[in-house]
């Protein structure tokens, strides 16, 4: 599974590419205005801490305008992947960009049915937004299930990105169900690196080590 990380605070991004394990990035408008950075060169800097797909989203709602804005932003770097909501406009900007083979993450996906125009419209990505699912009522991991299970039945290539993902169990069920990508804030990736039981066991461990009086090397 890739772990994508839901920022766009460049040390943030860093900091996790630094371990390795980040496969790409997603910003959306919400994120880009809580870094107060300039939308194009924050998402210049951002593609060049990962090599994996960097979602930038478009604004407008008209399929010019997001042809308009996509063509801007995907003249950014080669790992950027445009961002388009899942609406009658969004799909035709997503059929018509990856027909060029330009990479599209198709957001704010709610329903299973709109998974599935996603997939027909050849999105590389699709994100359906468990954390607001739950919120509002909804089962956000069946949700994720029910993708799963269109997807395989029809071979579709749209690769599954879990997206408001809101804590480690959002994660775990993502990976078990076999979500293609889960995008979290830092903070939730950051807390899967730990357990109680890991601290308690080093702390042991360094106590006991004190007591031969050894040291490595
Ligand atoms: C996905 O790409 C979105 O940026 C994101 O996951 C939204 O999450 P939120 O519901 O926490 O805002």
């Amino acid at each position: 599974m890739k772990f994508f990380v839901d920022t766009a605070d460049t040390a943030e991004i860093s900091d996790l590419a630094a371990t390795g394990l980040l496969d790409g990035v997603t910003t959306n408008p919400s994120l880009i205005a809580k870094s107060g950075r300039d939308f194009l060169e924050v998402t210049a800097e951002i593609c060049k801490l990962t090599a994996g797909p960097v979602s930038a989203e478009v604004v407008a709602l008209d399929h010019e305008g997001m042809m308009r804005e996509a063509e801007i932003l995907r003249k950014i770097a080669d790992n950027v992947c445009v961002k388009v909501p899942l609406t009658i406009d969004g799909l035709k900007t997503c059929k018509k960009l990856t027909a060029d083979g330009t990479m599209v993450n198709v957001t704010l996906c709610f329903s299973a049915t709109q998974a599935l125009l996603a997939a027909k419209a050849g999105a590389t990505f699709v994100s359906p937004f468990v954390g607001r699912h739950d919120d509002n009522g909804f089962d956000g991991m069946q949700l994720i299930s029910d993708i799963r299970l269109i997807y395989d039945n029809y071979d579709y290539a749209t690769q599954i990105l879990v997206a408001s993902i809101r804590h480690g169990v959002h994660v775990l069920e993502s990976a078990k169900i076999g979500a293609d990508v889960i995008t979290a804030p830092p903070a939730v990736i950051k807390g899967l690196f730990r357990h109680v039981l890991t601290e308690k066991g080093i702390e042991g461990f360094l106590a006991d080590w004190a007591k031969t009086g050894q040291s490595i090397g």
